[in-house]
């Protein structure tokens, strides 16, 4: 069955008497995610917030895996559709259910400790779903496969060692992280990555190399944008719960203890507003931040046009013109955009 807002409705454990509703409650949980952290967990309990999270991100979370996975190796995105998909704090399931409309046909576990959430989860795996579904509230099985598992807005909800023990005793061959593009999230994802790195995986997105974060003693964090297009139904949502779910900062982080690919050497970390020359991005180049220049002179009208689309995340291969003590400037030859 298509998954879409007025499919989906039926399928919630609370039944929203109207769109207003809806919109008043999704505003509430936002509200919950922004602004009051300390209560953060307060949603799981409530069969209305659980269902309004359910309408909101099932659907939002579709577009935002399918461009997470444009900028992971494609091989390895092959690879990872027939391993065991572990999908942990999988809340109603909407990574699970994103993770099968890309071909997946590996099996689902999830893992999630709110029982509302896995009522919730169960039911729209029923109605949306394919393949039999493992609940569980811990990690308690034993899988032959490659193991898969996968972070989706929930490591930033645990605390490190939570999350360490889940690695620990799950073993993943591959992890990827999709959670928030907070400063406070980027404190987490270093430990999370000195600890995966330091078991014997290697780092696939974002980092040129497995050695030390540059931006770990920058003021700066290491996140990513991306641009996101809903379906009407979905945008008609965004727009009446003032949520702009177009270009949407997050921070993705992929590691595998198995797979290994030659990364991309220069990765851009922040983009800075243009300005009448040109561009300029801090790029992480080997490791080492750069503040590239690229002036509009050296590029086409079209290459022009093509680079303000371009956000952080994006990986590019340049060539040095001349550098100098606050810039490296630069000319493009290859880009995720060009
Ligand atoms: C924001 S929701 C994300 C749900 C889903 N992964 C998504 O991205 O839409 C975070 C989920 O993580 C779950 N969670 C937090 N800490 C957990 C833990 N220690 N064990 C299992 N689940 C946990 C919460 O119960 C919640 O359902």
């Amino acid at each position: 069955m298509p998954l879409t807002l007025s499919s989906l409705l039926p399928h919630l454990i609370y039944s929203f008497t109207s769109e207003s509703e809806l919109v008043a409650a999704i505003e509430e949980l936002s509200d919950k995610f922004t602004r009051n952290r300390d209560r953060i967990t307060d949603y799981l309990r409530e069969p209305r917030l659980v269902a309004a999270y359910t309408a909101f991100y099932s659907l939002t979370n579709i577009p935002k895996l399918r461009e997470v996975l444009r900028w992971m190796p494609q091989t390895w995105v092959e690879e990872l559709k027939h391993s065991t998909l572990i999908d942990l704090g999988a809340g109603p399931g909407t990574f699970s259910l994103a993770w099968r409309r890309e071909g997946a046909n590996g099996p689902v576990y999830q893992v999630e400790q709110s029982p509302l959430m896995r009522q919730q989860a169960a039911k729209i795996w029923s109605a949306f779903g394919e393949g039999q579904l493992f609940q569980g509230q811990r990690w308690e099985w034993s899988v032959e496969n490659p193991k898969f598992l996968l972070f989706g807005h929930s490591a930033n909800e645990m605390d490190v060692a939570t999350a360490i023990r889940y690695i620990d005793v799950i073993d993943p061959d591959h992890v990827l992280f999709i959670e928030p593009g907070t400063k406070e999230f980027f404190a987490k994802m270093i430990e999370l990555r000195a600890y995966l790195l330091g078991a014997g995986h290697r780092v696939l997105f974002p980092c040129p190399l497995p050695s030390a974060c540059p931006m770990q003693v920058s003021e700066d964090w290491c996140h990513q944008f991306i641009h996101v297009r809903q379906d009407p139904e979905v945008e008609r949502l965004t727009q009446l719960a003032r949520k702009d779910r177009k270009l949407l900062p997050l921070t993705v982080q992929a590691f595998s203890r198995t797979f290994s690919t030659d990364n991309p050497r220069e990765r851009v970390v922040r983009v800075h507003p243009e300005t009448k020359f040109g561009h300029e991005w801090d790029v992480c180049h080997d490791n080492q931040l750069q503040r590239y220049q690229l002036l509009k002179r050296d590029l086409s009208k079209l290459e022009s046009k093509a680079l303000v689309e371009l956000r952080s995340g994006a990986a590019v291969v340049t060539e040095i013109i001349k550098e100098t003590e606050q810039y490296t400037r630069v000319k493009l030859t290859k880009s995720d955009k060009l």
